[in-house]
């Protein structure tokens, strides 16, 4: 009996000496782990302060190199004029168009440089916008105005269907603007012998501008790319359309800043119609 007890103490004694020995040998595995635990998440912590630091010594340094660009562009531009004038007074023609050629190249690098200025801004969250109550009615001649020589140079027409019912819109009037001619300019450039049309509606609370052409459409896989920065559908260097991809990035970003947003709807070979929803300024309200 005494001994049935005895060796009942002892197996007890060796399962409890092994579960201490198991707790311990867990214990210390667990701080091993919440150790390397510490160490991933504090280097996890370093990468993330370096990758930001470095972003935004990448948008300063756009920021600053935009600038420095932009003055001696500048001067290139103002001194092609002056000399143009200088020409066009002499009569002399072979200069006029030379001169003609290195303002306007000039004038196409500078909006290339503004891009990319505005494009880092966005990317750093440094772009700010100034909302305002605009006349919709005078973004709509001015928008005409502007797509009617643009439309011209592949024989397109531009039709404008809006009900001038005196709205306000609410929105940062240069940005808007900047937006709004980035999808005009697009519709002329993809379209030849066919129609670019702005039509305005409201729609509740909103006012939607779509600019609709008959141009050569996009793919529907190609459709949300599009609005990343630097994305064309054809990025070849042997492709037919001029730009850098960063119109429909820019222009998406400026209205969802504002407030509102971009769409696009479309149709290979038939055409597409890009949307701009922005803000009505309160009380104009009507059903769509
Ligand atoms: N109306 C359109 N019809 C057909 N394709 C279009 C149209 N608008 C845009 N795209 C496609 O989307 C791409 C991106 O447009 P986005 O305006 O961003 O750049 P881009 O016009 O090529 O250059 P950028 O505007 O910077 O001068 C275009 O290259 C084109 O492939
Ligand atoms: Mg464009």
């Amino acid at each position: 009996m005494l001994a049935q007890i005895q060796d009942r103490d002892r197996a007890l004694q060796e399962a409890q000496d092994e579960l201490e020995a198991r707790v311990e040998q867990r214990t210390h595995e667990l701080q091993a782990e919440i150790t390397e635990r510490r160490r991933v998440e504090e280097h996890l912590r370093a990468a993330k302060q370096v990758a930001e630091q470095s972003s935004r010594a990448k948008s300063a340094f756009l920021a600053n190199m935009s600038h420095e660009l932009r003055t001696p562009l500048n001067a290139i531009i103002g001194y092609s004029e002056m000399l143009e004038e200088d020409a066009e007074s002499r009569a002399d023609e072979s200069a006029v168009s030379d001169l003609r050629r290195i303002r306007a190249s000039g004038k196409h690098l500078l909006v290339l440089i503004q891009d990319i200025l505005d494009i880092s801004k966005i990317e750093a969250g440094k772009m700010t916008v100034h909302i305002e109550n605009v006349s919709v009615q005078a973004v709509v001649a001015e928008a005409r105005a502007t797509a009617e020589p643009l439309a011209r140079k592949n024989r397109n027409r531009v039709d404008v269907i809006h009900e001038d019912r005196g709205e306000v819109m609410l929105t940062d009037a240069v940005k808007f603007r900047q937006s709004l001619f980035n999808l005009l300019s697009n519709a002329c450039k993809f379209t030849e012998d066919g129609v670019v049309t702005l039509e305005v509606e409201t729609q509740g609370r909103d006012l939607l501008w779509h600019v609709r052409d008959t141009g050569i459409g996009i793919e529907p896989e190609q459709q949300h790319r599009l609005f990343q920065s630097f994305s064309q559908v054809d990025s070849s260097a042997t492709r037919k359309y001029s730009g850098t991809g960063l119109g429909l990035a820019i222009s998406q970003r400026l209205c969802q800043l504002m407030g509102g947003d971009i769409t696009l709807r479309s149709e290979p070979g038939r055409g597409s119609v890009f949307t701009i929803r922005m803000p009505l300024a309160g009380g104009e309200e009507t059903a769509s």
